[in-house]
């Protein structure tokens, strides 16, 4: 029986050759002219990354491995009864391009189950950390800690050999994967349910045992899975991509890399979004004493936080320009699991309102919702009303993509990432000022 790992040096053989022959013969063709708008604006639309785990078209949204949200959610096996596919499927799709069996699916399941246990220090650090840290620090605290584990950093210091250190990265990767849903949950259990844990259940999948895990009921297991498979992956050039990628160049091995990625998610213009969507929302409501705003007054909201000089949270996109498909996707989930839900509502009329004003103010180039627009909403609604912990759902979802990412950085050989960088002075001088 091929295992996955077997089906991903298949892959990896087959594709190195290309990238071999692009950077040989091909290396001096231009794909596209630097702006000094582009170095210092956040090289904005610079295509200098490779990857092949997702695609982000400005209108169309991400694409994984070739598919598009509702076409993975198709593709996917499921578990019997359930509206969202197995997440360690997904993790085999992003890994291989291939779309798993069931059997295939099934296999993953198992492996990660081996994979999960978390050690004891883990927790005991966790409990040390003070009260009031932010589940975000906890969760990259947690990451990083488990470092001395890394099979990549022990390959390295046993003699390294390049053409297999994709191995021992996919080793950390699956088992980073297989363990951080048992961090999160023990992370919420602890902050917000006086430490009674719940440990992980040997009958579930990934989803189902992170709801039981939470302690929260079906369908929640369905959110779990739907939440980590649409927010795994937004092509390589956002801030927890590139961070994971460019740590990982420097060899530093998956439990480095994603902890770091981790601490560019805790940002509020990235992962964090969703933490503010709720927080603002909560905010007018509060002065509504609980009413649904009009769209008059709705739209005095709007103003008045954009007036204060803020960004109206969830909305605007870096590379997107139209609505973003995660945020559909959940709009779908609510339109049929909470339609007549209050915050549901309010984030309709939020979308009503926003992209209309977004324009009229004339600065964002994108007026429309992105993922975290949406995502609170469903997460309030299943109990979870801890709104500072839902970066770190974020988080186990986005690890899946970064992950996947590096350990082909790592079986292509990608060399450690160092741009170029100017002086104004010499910006001035191309400029002819
Ligand atoms: C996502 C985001 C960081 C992208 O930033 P960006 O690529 O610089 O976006 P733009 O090029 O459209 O920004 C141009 C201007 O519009 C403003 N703008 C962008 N989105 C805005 C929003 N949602 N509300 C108000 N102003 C916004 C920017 O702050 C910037 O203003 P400045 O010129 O005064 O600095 C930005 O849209 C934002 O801050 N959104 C809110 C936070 C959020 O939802 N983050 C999650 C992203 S998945």
């Amino acid at each position: 029986m091929a295992t996955l790992k077997d089906k991903l040096r298949e892959k990896i053989e087959a594709h190195r050759p290309r990238t071999a022959r692009l950077l040989k013969e091909f290396g001096d063709v231009k794909v596209g002219e630097v702006t000094i708008e582009q170095c210092i604006g956040g090289m904005r639309g610079v295509k200098s990354l490779v990857t092949d785990i997702s695609y982000l078209d400005p209108f169309e949204g991400i694409r994984f491995r070739g598919k598009t949200i509702p076409e993975v959610m198709a593709a996917l096996p499921k578990p019997k009864g359930k509206d969202y596919p197995y997440v360690e499927g997904f993790w085999y799709y992003l890994l291989t391009g291939e779309v798993p069996t069931l059997q295939e699916t099934l296999d993953v399941v198992e492996e990660f189950k081996e994979r999960r246990k978390v050690p004891q220090y883990v927790f005991d650090i966790l409990k040390a950390m003070p009260k009031d840290t932010h589940p975000m620090t906890m969760f990259s605290a947690a990451v990083l800690s488990m470092q001395n584990e890394s099979k990549f950093a022990k390959f390295y210091n046993e003699g390294f050999n390049k053409m297999i250190a994709w191995e021992s990265m996919y080793e950390d990767s699956t088992d980073l994967i297989a363990r951080l849903p048992v961090v999160a949950a023990f992370i919420y259990r602890l902050k917000y349910k006086n430490g009674d844990i719940i440990a992980p259940d040997d009958n579930l999948d990934l989803g189902g045992n992170f709801a039981h895990m939470m302690g929260i009921p079906e369908p929640y297991d369905d959110v779990a899975r739907m939440y980590f498979i649409i927010h795994s992956d937004h092509e390589s050039g956002n801030v927890s991509a590139h961070t994971t990628h460019l740590v990982a160049s420097a060899l530093s091995d998956a439990y480095y890399s994603l902890s770091a990625g981790l601490d560019g998610l805790a940002g509020p213009l990235h992962g964090l979004a969703n933490q503010e969507v709720l927080s603002w929302i909560q905010d007018v409501m509060a002065k509504m004493d609980g009413k649904l705003p009009s769209e008059e007054e709705m739209k005095k909201f709007v103003w008045d936080t954009l007036n204060s000089g803020q960004v109206i949270p969830g909305y605007g996109h870096a590379v997107l320009r139209k609505t973003d498909p995660r945020y559909m996707s959940q709009r779908e989930f609510c339109l049929k699991h909470l339609p007549n839900d209050p915050i549901f509502a309010f984030v309709s009329r939020l979308y009503d309102v926003v992209p209309d004003i977004l324009r009229e103010q004339g600065k964002a180039k994108n007026p429309w919702p992105n993922v975290d627009a949406q995502s609170g909403v469903i997460q309030w609604y299943y109990g979870l009303r801890e709104y500072d912990f839902y970066t770190v759902l974020f988080g186990v979802g986005r690890a899946m993509g970064v992950l996947a990412n590096i350990t082909w950085d790592r079986a292509l050989g990608y060399p450690i990432e160092r741009p170029k960088s100017l002086t104004t002075d010499m910006l001035e001088k191309v400029a002819g000022i």
